[in-house]
């Protein structure tokens, strides 16, 4: 058992130590310090591809200047993807700064609706400024319950907020299912569908509520360049709405200016680069066997995952000091999540780093159970 301030101790280690640069070592200004096994953040270490690494020292030579022509390229990529319109579509640093745009601007008009347990970083900013987010119990497995949540759709909600699949379960929802929400519940509120994972599931343009925008409902879908695209540190994502969603998302926001040319670069010459994307999706897959067979090695149960991190049922054990021992061992996981307390989230990062993970869980679970 770990007392309480070597506890203290190795939570600080597990916030920093795979930040900070050891002294001199200026190749770890910008990635994990050497020997850090980093699985905290399910970021896809595979990236940048090759193609979008020269994009980057060409678009970095012209760092002069703003954004550019290049953002109007990736504007037509996606649109011509998903058969929408420029007033579809809002990009920002990451999805995340137009998501907290969009919470904002909905915390305005109203009350936020989710499952209890989500990707709620950004919705929370809203609370800040007086707004309110109500959470509607899971299903007994773990699963996000439309129908409760479609009950709960009162005159006060302006939004009905879901991550398909979910983080940090990883689990995905029937897209019949979903898709028959989204058309319902848009009726009465805007429904946000966060698809970070979604190129990371199984059927990325079946599992997608994309084409429900171009019928007319009014459903906002988040996508992300920082996940299977591999370029979580270069920032780009975007909204896609019916276009007066768009605006109000905007109007919360200050415009193309957080954007970076480096990043829509690496955005432009990854968007198809469906090879990349393959090899990609099988380092996560097999990232992600590994952490279930480890886990399930122990008898842990593990939440069905569609992404790239597993969320496993330590049972008796802390979420939080399975992390701290984890991170007196190098290997940095997620910690408990609200009252969560026995799950433990671990994201398929590079395989060695994944074994590193596979190879201290007999220790570390030995030690916690002692
Ligand atoms: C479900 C979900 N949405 C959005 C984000 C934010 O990603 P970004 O701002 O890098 O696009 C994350 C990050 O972990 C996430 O898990």
């Amino acid at each position: 058992m770990l007392n309480r301030r070597a506890f203290l101790g190795a939570s600080a280690m597990a916030g920093l130590s795979g930040l900070l640069p050891a002294a001199g070592a200026a190749a770890n200004l910008y990635g994990p310090a050497a020997g850090i096994a980093k699985l905290d953040a399910n970021e896809n270490p595979y990236g940048p591809s090759s193609a979008a690494l020269e994009a980057i020292q060409h678009a970095a030579a012209q760092g002069a200047y703003y954004v550019g022509p290049g953002l109007e390229r990736l504007s037509a990529m996606i649109l011509e993807r998903f058969s929408l319109a420029p007033e579809n579509l809002t990009f920002s640093a990451g999805s995340s700064g137009s998501l907290s745009d969009l919470a904002r601007a909905k915390a305005a008009e109203g009350k936020i609706l989710g499952p209890d347990l989500f990707w709620d970083t950004t919705t929370r900013l809203a609370l800040r400024q007086g707004g309110e987010l109500v959470r509607v119990a899971k299903t007994e497995d773990l699963g996000v319950d439309l129908e409760a949540l479609y009950a709960a759709i009162t005159p006060e909600v302006s939004l009905v907020q879901i991550c398909n699949p979910n983080n940090p379960t990883g689990m995905l929802l029937d897209h019949e299912a979903l898709r028959d929400f989204c058309i319902r519940a848009s009726k009465k509120c805007t429904v946000l569908v966060d698809e970070a994972y979604n190129e990371i599931t199984d059927d990325p343009d079946g599992n997608s509520m994309i084409p429900l925008i171009a019928q007319g409902h009014d459903v906002v879908v988040a996508r992300t360049f920082s996940k299977i695209y591999g370029l979580a540190g270069l920032r780009v994502g975007y909204l896609l709405s019916q276009p007066d969603t768009g605006q109000l998302i905007r109007s919360y926001g200050i415009g193309n200016y957080t954007l970076n040319k480096a990043g829509v670069a690496a955005a432009v010459a990854s968007f198809d680069d469906e090879v990349f994307m393959r090899f990609s999706r099988e380092k996560i897959l097999q990232g992600r066997e590994m952490i279930i067979d480890a886990a399930q090695q122990h008898g842990f149960k593990v939440a069905p995952s569609q992404t790239s991190f597993v969320f496993i049922d330590l049972g008796e054990l802390n979420a939080n000091a399975m992390r701290a021992a984890m991170a007196q061992r190098g290997v940095l996981i997620r910690g408990i999540y609200q009252d969560y307390t026995g799950w433990s989230r671990v994201s398929a990062g590079l395989l060695e780093a994944v074994e590193k993970y596979c190879q201290a869980l007999p220790e570390v679970v030995a030690e916690l159970r002692a």
